[in-house]
Parts: structure tokens; sequence; C-alpha cells
């Protein structure tokens, strides 16, 4: 069966959208780095990779649909941030958004009575969860942090052990 109109688009969509978190997690990999949070900028940098992993399975999908591929403009991300915080809280902010979109997404697949693309975004259901777990958690143990600086350094190495893009 093949992709309806509808479907291939918002498929296109989404991964125009994880292109996106992948953009934004790297601009703010490099002001982490800047800032002197290796860890930090390592983590978000491995998110960004991860992003493009997420892109990467739509790809993949479209293609095994015999859907069409259109890669679209990818908005420029804000380069500056106020602090590791406003990072932090900006990604799980953006992880929700993205939850949100999946979401619509498999709306449509019901709509259209799509079943495999239905089965195919039960992975992305999952992983959202993950995703906001992981950055809530983030999230919250920097505010624990606040002004203590010795705190945040111990919170930058700890968050610099992450090693996989998953
Ligand atoms: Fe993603
Ligand atoms: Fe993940």
């Amino acid at each position: 069966m093949a992709l309806s109109k509808k479907m291939q688009d918002a498929l296109n969509d989404q991964l125009q959208r994880e292109f996106h978190s992948a953009y934004l997690y790297l601009s703010m990999s490099a002001y982490c780095s800047a800032e002197n949070l290796p860890g930090f900028a390592k983590w978000m940098r491995l998110q960004a990779q991860e992003e493009v992993g997420h892109a990467m399975r739509i790809f993949d999908y479209l293609d095994d649909r015999a859907g069409r591929v259109v890669l679209q403009a990818v908005e420029r991300p804000p380069s500056q941030f106020k602090s590791p915080l406003e990072v932090v809280e900006g990604v799980r902010k953006h992880e929700e958004g993205v939850t949100a979109s999946i979401h619509k997404l498999y709306a449509i697949a019901q709509a259209e009575a799509d079943y495999a693309t239905q089965t195919f975004l039960h992975w992305f259901i999952t992983e959202q969860v993950e995703e906001e777990k992981s950055t809530t958690q983030l999230a919250e143990r920097l505010c624990m942090a606040g002004d203590n600086k010795g705190a945040l350094l111990l919170l930058d190495r700890e968050v610099g052990t992450r090693s996989s893009a998953e």
C-alpha cells in the first residue's frame, strides 16, 4: 500500500524537525563548550547526533515505503544563551514540542488507516518518553545546583560521562 500524500508530507515535516533539533543542540553544544562546560558540550553534541539518527530513521522509512524524501530548509538556531539552565530548559521544552508533533503524526496515521506507519511511530513514542525523562531530570538537577559553581562543575563532569548517542 502506497503512502498517502498527506502522510508523506507529514513525515517529511517531521524529518525536518529532527534535523532542526540536531541543529539546535549542536548550537547549544558550542555555547556550553565556550562556557567551559565540556561535559554539557559533549552531552549536547551526542544529543545532536541522536537527532540525526531520528531523521535518518524517517528518511529510510520513506524510502522503504516507496515514498519521496523532500528535504526542507532548517531554520537557524540561536547561538547565544543566558545560562546552562536556559539551555537545558530549552531542550526539555523542545522535546515536549517534538512529542506533540509525533503524536499528531500518529493521529494522521490512524485517520489514514496507515497501520505500517503507526507501527513505525511506536519506536518514536517510546523514545519521547525517554527524552522527556532525561531532560526533565537534567533540568531539575541543574536547578538544584543553583548558583553553586562547585555543584555545576560536578554535574558537568557527571553529564560528560554520557558515551552514546541514544
Ligand atoms: Fe528526535
Ligand atoms: Fe534518546
